[in-house]
């Protein structure tokens, strides 16, 4: 599974390179043949109508689903078939389009919890508190604070998650998502559910966390969003890639228009 030697070779200097991914379950295609690929220092975006198979994508490259056939690799290694805290140990992490946010734990708990894939002592050790389990402990806390810095959560860090208002819970999880410092970030409708202003925050924010060096593969319905910071966008349809390109070369795609787009982008 692990081919070293001939994928580096093929990778074309990509850092995410997924080829030919195909999910079915059951009797759904839900990823029917989608490759697509995300450069060092890109913002990609995955577009399409619900049902199109962009979370799915997101769960076969983190691991959650195992893949009915095709191949991903990762830093010119394959990645397809290794265990989810192997996949973000490898610097690919994500949040999630339905929240998950530990309500009674702390802002910075959850961060934390992030973290723990990097953590040498790890789970265990940390909840038997042995002592230098607790000085990672508090090497672990230092970074979440600096993650929540990022998002500009870190006021609320003593405070329980579940007193935060919906749009700083979506930016919760991005400051988790960070705490394994991911080569890639994969954000899964993160514009879900906020308000205008915090949209045009979100977008500052996929360009600050770009520029310190993670590259970020976007799904999202908000199309100012999309067409505004993606330098590249891949449109599924039904589980086929129907379209790829510039965000004007995708506005102006007449398959992309019937597909779905039609008003929206006019
Ligand atoms: N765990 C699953 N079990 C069965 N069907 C699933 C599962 N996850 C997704 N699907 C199906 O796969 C298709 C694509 O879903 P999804 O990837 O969530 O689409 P999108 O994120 O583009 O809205 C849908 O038909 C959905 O019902
Ligand atoms: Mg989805």
């Amino acid at each position: 599974m692990l081919d070293d030697s001939t994928s580096a070779v093929m990778t074309n200097g990509s850092l995410l390179d997924a080829r030919n991914l195909r999910k079915s379950f059951g009797g759904v295609v839900a990823v029917d043949g989608f490759s697509f690929t995300v450069k060092r220092g890109q913002i990609v975006a995955i577009i399409g109508p619900n049902g199109a198979g962009k979370t799915t994508a997101f769960n076969l490259v983190t691991g959650v689903h195992p893949l009915t056939s095709g191949e991903i690799h990762f830093c010119g290694q394959r990645i397809d078939g290794l265990k989810p805290y192997e996949i973000a140990e490898r610097g690919i992490s994500r949040t999630f389009q339905n929240l998950q946010i530990f309500g009674n734990m702390t802002v910075a708990e959850n961060v934390m919890v992030g973290r723990h894939p990097r953590s040498k002592a790890g789970i265990l050790s940390a909840a038997l508190s042995l002592p230098n389990a607790r000085a990672e402990e508090k090497r672990i806390f230092e970074v979440a604070m600096q993650n929540l810095k990022v998002v500009g959560l870190a006021h609320r860090a003593m405070d329980a998650a579940s007193s935060l208002p919906f749009g700083s819970q979506r930016l919760l999880e991005i400051a988790r998502a960070l705490a394994v410092e991911p080569k890639v970030l994969l954000l899964d409708e993160p514009a879900a559910g906020l308000a205008g202003q915090e949209t045009k925050d979100l977008a500052q924010l996929i360009y600050r966390i770009r520029d310190s060096g993670t590259s970020i593969l976007l799904v999202e319905h908000d199309m100012e969003l999309v067409m505004g910071v993606a330098d590249w966008v891949f449109v599924l349809d039904y589980g086929k890639l129907i379209a790829a390109g510039t965000p004007s070369q995708i506005q102006s795609d007449k398959k992309v228009i019937a597909a779905y787009l039609g008003e929206e982008m006019d």
